[in-house]
């Protein structure tokens, strides 16, 4: 069966097969968001490149027993069809062509993390119609009854405005920079400082400044610095975050 990028945790979207499961969850673990809220509870993490916010989502969705998608491999998905197969990326209709190849991509392939694959995918991400062409997937993961943890640019503003819990997660863009080195180059993948630190900073500026679901902080969402963080820490404010804002719900 056909597995699609982005999409990870024990729930499947109609015909298709959710890719990565998360490990096996405890019974006591499944659904631990159900302790604070009858209806599904959404969980919206937000922020810019290397931030820490797909560690911290996946954390997350494991800690409550939600599903999870990471949205920017949707768009690194749309991106890797057009380096493989040849797309221009100043094109926005070859951009929302490629949007349909997005099923073929193996979500493990990782080409999807390289730094040349996130340009590309910061590029064509300014395009309205490649940003409607993702919306339905990115909704009805957002909307189904189990609820869910969504990460990206736009979740807590575009995507899933209503989110139960949001999140802003960020660090200066030198934390970030020395980070994605690391990243890469554990995954045997070149990487030099001073480059990443510019990819990061025209990223941050693209990503910051399209008109099209720019990246934001929602007015609702709870900032989450995570500069002088490690992961470990990082995690733990975060999902003392969440456990707080649910708490709090739970009780007005
Ligand atoms: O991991 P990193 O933050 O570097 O990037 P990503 O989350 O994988 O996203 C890759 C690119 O997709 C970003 O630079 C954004 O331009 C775009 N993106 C977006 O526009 N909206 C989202 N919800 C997620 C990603
Ligand atoms: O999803 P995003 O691009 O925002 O970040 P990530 O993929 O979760 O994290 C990027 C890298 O930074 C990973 O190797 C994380 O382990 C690392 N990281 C860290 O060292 N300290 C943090 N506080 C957060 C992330």
């Amino acid at each position: 069966m056909r597995r699609v990028a982005g999409e990870n945790g024990p729930t499947a979207i109609g015909a298709r097969l959710a890719i990565a499961q998360s490990p096996c969850q405890s019974a006591a673990r499944m659904n631990r968001a159900r302790a604070y809220s009858s209806g599904p509870v959404v969980i919206a993490v937000d922020g810019p490149a290397a931030s820490g916010k797909g560690s911290i989502a996946r954390a997350l969705a494991r800690h409550f027993g939600l599903p999870h998608m990471d949205t920017g491999m949707l768009y690194r998905a749309v991106a890797l069809t057009m380096f493989r197969f040849g797309g221009d990326p100043a094109s926005e209709f070859e951009a929302v062509r490629a949007c349909e190849g997005v099923a073929q991509i193996d979500p493990t392939d990782p080409e999807l993390r390289s730094e040349v694959v996130g340009s590309i995918a910061s590029r064509i991400s300014t395009y309205p119609g490649v940003r409607a062409a993702l919306m339905d997937r990115q909704r009805g993961f957002a909307g189904q009854a189990a609820g869910a943890v969504l990460d990206g640019r736009d979740i807590g503003t575009v995507i899933a405005p209503n989110a139960t819990v949001k999140l802003f997660v960020t660090a200066s863009a030198e934390v970030r920079a020395q980070r994605r080195v690391r990243e890469l180059l554990e995954r045997g993948m070149p990487a030099h400082f001073e480059d990443v630190l510019i990819d990061i900073r025209s990223r941050d500026a693209r990503d910051s400044g399209r008109e099209a679901a720019p990246l934001a902080q929602a007015d609702d969402a709870e900032l989450l610095d995570t500069s002088e963080m490690d992961l470990d820490e990082a995690i733990e404010a975060a999902i003392k975050l969440a456990e707080n804002k649910l708490a709090a719900l739970a009780k007005a």
